[in-house]
């Protein structure tokens, strides 16, 4: 495969994993160039970084750099213009959670994808550390029993200074609070674990911050298989945590962590009364460890690249989530339980997160 020539939308915070994701692949990429609308931002961030190309507009970027791949780092109301822009200018896509800002525009970037035949995956790295890939084969392999219960806790303090920067507290570029800017790992995380989702019932509350989006949200999940979970997000927690809680038949697993886990934040108890040598040889064989990171992702889609194949994190990979944080604030904002596949177009959320601001 050659050398990936990379390209970097949006200079701000995350940017900089990204840049570290692209370092530890030196092999197979080269940032090229970056992006951003704040000129001095990305002049700034290509001095500190060593990047050649620093770019205002994203068409004169695109078109004068021919990047493989582009990495979106830029608020969330401005993804999906990007996405399509970058898929159009024949690059793959990584871009940053959230993906877009409803199914519709979901629907927009498989169309994109389609009619371009290239791709745009939805960063989502808790899914990329060996040990939830480890619990996936695991499950897959019917060592720990069916999934019954699940707890998913996100559980993160951000003060009234965080809600300073212009985009973030509203709906029409946040995109959402506590649920969708927060939570939203560890509900992929515990919905990709668990399987398909069946229904869901939620409440949001703005408690504290003066922002119009939810500081807290609690939700219960029914998943096809039968088991049930709970979620709580929350960005009024001073005693801050990641806490994800699987109860299998035969075994509990628990991940408690903040923003990135290694092996050793998991961990595995029988019940009281069981001798079960397999199933502890099983969890034990898990592999060296590779924390959960931009850098582990990039990884698996620079594979998919060199293969030419879909990521497992695109259009359908990730519909699952996009389409439970949509369905969670439909039920909170009408006061009734919402099924899968039940928004569809027509329907006011299948536009907005919160039917309302499309
Ligand atoms: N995966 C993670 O762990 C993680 C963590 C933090 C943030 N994020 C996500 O990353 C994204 C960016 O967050 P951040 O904290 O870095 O924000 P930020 O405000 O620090 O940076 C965003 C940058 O984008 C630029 N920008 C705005 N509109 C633009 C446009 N149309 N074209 C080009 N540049 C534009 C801004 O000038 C700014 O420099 C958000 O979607 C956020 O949810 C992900």
């Amino acid at each position: 495969m050659e050398t990936v020539r990379a390209a970097i939308i949006g200079t701000g915070g995350i940017a900089r994993s990204h840049v570290a994701a692209l370092r530890g692949e030196p092999e197979r990429t080269e940032l090229v160039a970056a992006m951003d609308v704040d000129p001095e931002r990305v002049r700034a961030f290509c001095e500190a970084h060593g990047i050649a190309g620093a770019y205002t507009d994203a068409g004169a970027m695109l078109a004068a750099e021919r990047p493989g791949l582009v990495m979106i780092c830029t608020p969330p109301s401005t993804h999906t213009e990007l996405i399509v822009q970058a898929l159009e200018a024949g690059a793959w896509v990584l871009c940053e959670k959230p993906l877009c800002a409803s199914l519709a525009e979901l629907d927009r970037i498989e169309e994109a994808e389609r009619r371009t035949g290239r791709y745009c995956a939805s960063v989502v790295q808790w899914r990329f550390g060996s040990a939830a890939r480890h619990l996936k084969g695991l499950i897959a392999a019917g060592v720990l029993g069916r999934p019954l219960v699940g707890l998913c806790n996100t559980v993160w303090y951000r003060d009234h200074a965080y809600y300073a920067v212009p985009w973030r507290g509203k709906w029409a570029t946040e995109l959402g609070g506590a649920t969708m800017g927060q939570g939203i790992h560890a509900i992929d995380l515990f919905l990709w674990t668990l399987g398909d989702w069946a229904e869901v019932r939620a409440m949001i509350g703005t408690l504290d911050r003066a922002i119009e989006v939810e500081d807290v949200s609690m939700a219960i999940v029914r998943f096809a298989g039968g088991a049930m979970g709970s979620i709580v997000n929350s960005v009024l927690s001073p005693r801050q945590e990641s806490y994800v809680r699987f109860d299998f038949a035969d075994a509990t697993v628990e991940l408690r962590h903040l923003y990135r886990y290694s092996n050793a934040d998991w961990t595995l108890t029988l019940p009281d009364s069981a001798d079960n040598p397999g199933l502890l040889a099983a969890w034990e064989a898990i592999p060296a460890d590779i924390p959960s990171s931009h850098g582990a992702q990039l990884g698996a889609l620079l594979d998919d690249m060199a293969r030419g194949e879909r990521p497992s994190t695109s259009g359908p990979g990730v519909r699952g989530t996009i389409e439970f944080i949509t369905s969670l604030y439909k039920s909170a904002l009408t006061g009734r339980p919402v099924e899968r596949g039940s928004i569809a177009a027509g329907d006011p959320f299948y536009r907005a997160m919160n039917g309302r601001s499309a």
